[in-house]
């Protein structure tokens, strides 16, 4: 599965929820999940996020461990979302303007 990490928080540009082709991604206020139960491992969103926030379970920096997790446990509490739209800009984003 993949996984969303830190730095979606405030940014959740949505690029990455706009390609999934089975609806894997949930949508919380300031962020973006992807639920593990969903993904089909296909990498469409990993190329279309500005932060480059989402990593292959197997593949996550160790500063990011915990939301391999985070993803598992708290994305199907939230509703899916499946198409853009605007970005947060919120104070803890590094990423661009859109
Ligand atoms: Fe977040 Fe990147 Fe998607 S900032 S909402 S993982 S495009």
């Amino acid at each position: 599965t993949y996984v969303v990490t830190e730095p979606c928080v405030d940014c959740k540009y949505t690029d990455c929820a706009a390609v999934c082709p089975v609806e894997a991604f949930h949508e919380l206020p300031d962020r973006l999940l992807i639920n593990p139960n969903t993904c089909i491992d296909c990498d469409a969103c990993v190329p279309e996020c500005p932060v480059e926030a989402i990593y292959p379970d197997v593949n996550v920096p160790d500063e990011y461990q915990d939301w391999i997790r985070i993803n598992a446990e708290e994305a199907e509490k939230y509703p899916i979302i499946s198409m853009k739209k605007p970005a947060l800009h919120g104070p803890n984003c590094a990423g661009p303007e859109e």
